[in-house]
């Protein structure tokens, strides 16, 4: 914390103030570049933080709804809403189908264990929880079909854990 000039290793002095002030500016540019690239990463490719939705006792929740039937249906012009069932190993339903061009709403609960939930090329990522409801929206305009599938570890056929978005012309 000495002021001015202390001793470098050949006896030359050697200006600490600068050198402290130097490393503080680089530090803070750091801190801001950071900032900055998740501010970008939000707004430039639309991430959102899964948000707390609500609450289901996994050992109800096929009786609870809307849980009670999962599936697709239409909740506005353009938009549809995927109900989804996370267990070991599989999704229910594991095959969906909405028209190009739809905004859809995916909303998952697990039964059993942690499961995972991502659409690759999508911002669809999400962890699936035992009595937590989870929430995604994505809008897909390319006709085609999406794979899904768990990237939760959840057990001896993680792998196998899949499915399939269609969306039609
Ligand atoms: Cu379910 Cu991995």
């Amino acid at each position: 914390m000495s002021t001015t000039a202390c001793c470098g290793s050949r006896g030359s002095p050697v200006d600490i103030d600068r050198l402290e002030r130097f490393w503080i500016m680089i530090s803070i540019a750091v801190l801001a570049a950071l900032m900055l690239a998740i501010v970008y990463s939000v707004r430039g490719f639309g991430v959102e933080v899964p948000t707390d939705v609500g609450q289901v006792d996994p050992r109800t929740a096929r009786e609870t709804e809307p849980f009670n039937q999962p599936g697709v249906r239409q909740v506005g012009p353009g938009h549809y809403e995927v109900v989804m069932l996370a267990e070991a190993w599989r999704f229910e339903p594991s095959e969906v189908r909405v028209p190009a061009g739809s905004t859809v709403t995916f909303r998952l609960t697990s039964l059993d264990v942690i499961h995972g939930f991502r659409i690759p090329n999508t911002n669809v990522n999400l962890m699936v929880q035992p009595g937590q409801v989870v929430e995604a929206t994505h809008r897909f305009n390319e006709p085609g079909t999406y794979h899904l599938f768990c990237h939760e570890y959840c057990g001896a056929g993680h792998h196998i854990m899949d499915g399939m978005l269609i969306v039609e012309r």
